[in-house]
């Protein structure tokens, strides 16, 4: 551990340099961050102030395998003894021992990977993928895609258009050609649905329907997260008919399992849930278990081939893109994932925390929903559970409940007034009951100051 000293003069260092992603250095000081880590193991992370705390979302949803595997650590260190890096033209074992690997995981003909480093490389590389073969094939008027309201694709200067968030007007123009269809998100569907199923139905409609309207001949592609994070997995007719949909209009389908890659829902890839085969699928965190950075784009043969042959290439190089460390990582991480079967491990203890996030939900009506599958769950507060009217900015709920859940010893943050769990998939049932514990006493302190109760 470091001194208090060491940690105050560390903490005042970042202060000063370190340009933290999504967060400013004066907001960060008034509230007395950032916090410092110092190690982790299993779901647990350590600070500089030698305090243990609970991560309930797996760093980003990342740390598939959990913290402290020095298995992997020695992976890495005997491929850096070896090679590090690899000269151009050429390519190492670990890599293509990988690539083979990730074939033989991903469902059917998904056989050929684009390695890169993250999951927004990931997607915009299967964005290019998608543009690049229409054109091989003389369809050349197709690059519009098509995402979900609500999604998320990736922070990059292309795919951070998908999605439809709000608040990028300070990054505009907008990457042309975007389209988008509804989430399938049933607590709050656009249709005002009665089912889940009639939600996933219209929803998936909707695809078609704007594909008819911007017309077949200029889409490339549609996008979506298998489950998205924090929504309930869609009723089964919702990928079913989009995969068709896709297929009937020339539509290449591209599935982001950049989160739910690697067991996250229950599966080793969440598509499984559906018995869907997207022709382009991007895999990222997970992975590695975010030991280092990796990422992938397995592209179904069919597609790929397209690029087969001098005057076909693919044409974009990226220099971190399959470096051998980082496979050396991925190929032992896989390892542990089938060896301490974390999949099944996800289903099940998935299925103990989404009963105890039930419970919770029959004791606080502030909580209006509680959903998700296998370790990707999500609980969303409200202000009235007829309505489903949320809270008001100003009584800033999201940033309450995220101090209540540190105050006692959690990491998990809410924001917009919802919250997404991904925590490692080595979690146990007392780990869950630790966090569930966590959140009774902290959202019942939250009724009780705003009167709920
Ligand atoms: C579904 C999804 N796709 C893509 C990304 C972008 O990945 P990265 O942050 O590794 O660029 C994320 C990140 O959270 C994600 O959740």
């Amino acid at each position: 551990m470091v001194t208090t000293t060491d940690a105050n003069a560390i903490r005042q260092a970042a202060l000063d340099h370190l340009w933290m992603h999504n967060a400013d250095w004066v907001t960060m000081a008034e509230e007395g961050g950032p916090a410092i880590m110092l190690k982790g193991d299993g779901v647990r992370v350590t600070d500089a102030e030698g305090d243990t705390w609970i991560d309930a979302h797996g760093g980003y949803a990342s740390v598939n395998a959990g913290y402290g595997h020095t298995e992997i650590a020695d992976a890495m260190l005997e491929q850096m003894r070896k090679l590090t890096y690899f000269p151009q033209g050429t390519t190492t074992v670990p890599l293509i021992r990988l690539v083979e690997k990730l074939g033989e995981l991903a469902p059917a003909n998904l056989e050929r990977v684009w390695p890169v480093s993250g999951g927004s490389e990931a997607n915009e590389t299967a964005v290019k993928i998608a543009r690049a073969y229409h054109k091989r094939r003389g369809d050349n008027g197709r690059y519009k895609i098509i995402s979900r309201r609500g999604s998320y694709h990736g922070a990059t200067a292309g795919v951070m258009w998908m999605g439809a968030s709000s608040g990028m007007s300070d990054y505009e123009p907008a990457m042309p050609g975007m389209l988008y269809a509804p989430q399938p998100n049933f607590y709050r569907c656009e249709f005002d649905s009665r089912t889940p199923e009639e939600c996933a139905e219209r929803s998936a409609r909707a695809v078609e329907d704007l594909i008819l309207l911007h017309s077949p001949d200029t889409v490339a592609a549609f996008i979506g997260e298998p489950i998205a994070s924090g929504l309930a997995a869609p009723a089964d007719e919702y990928w079913q008919m989009a995969h068709e949909i896709c297929d009937r209009y020339g539509v290449l389908l591209i599935a982001d399992e950049v989160v739910t890659g690697f067991g996250r829902t229950g599966k080793m890839f969440a598509m499984e849930h559906y018995g869907v085969v997207p022709d382009i699928m991007s895999v990222a965190k997970g992975i590695t278990s975010s030991y280092l950075p990796l990422a992938a784009t397995i592209v179904a043969t069919d597609v790929a081939d397209a690029f087969a042959g001098e005057d076909n290439v693919f044409r974009q190089a990226l220099t971190f893109g399959g470096h051998p460390v980082t496979a050396a990582t991925a190929l032992k991480n896989i390892e542990i994932i089938e060896r301490d079967e974390l999949v099944d491990n996800s289903a099940r203890m998935g299925a103990y925390f989404l009963e105890r996030l039930e419970d919770l939900k029959a004791r606080h009506p502030s909580i209006g929903d509680v959903r998700g599958i296998g370790l990707l769950l999500g609980m969303e507060l409200v202000s009235d559970r007829k309505t489903k009217a949320p809270f008001d900015d100003n009584l800033q709920v999201s940033k309450r409940m995220t101090g209540k859940m540190h105050e006692r010893g959690i990491i998990m943050r809410f924001s917009a007034n919802k919250v997404t769990l991904g925590p490692p998939l080595c979690i146990t049932a007392d780990d869950i009951d630790e966090i569930v514990g966590a959140m009774d006493g902290a959202i019942g302190e939250l009724e009780a100051e705003l009167s709920l109760v």
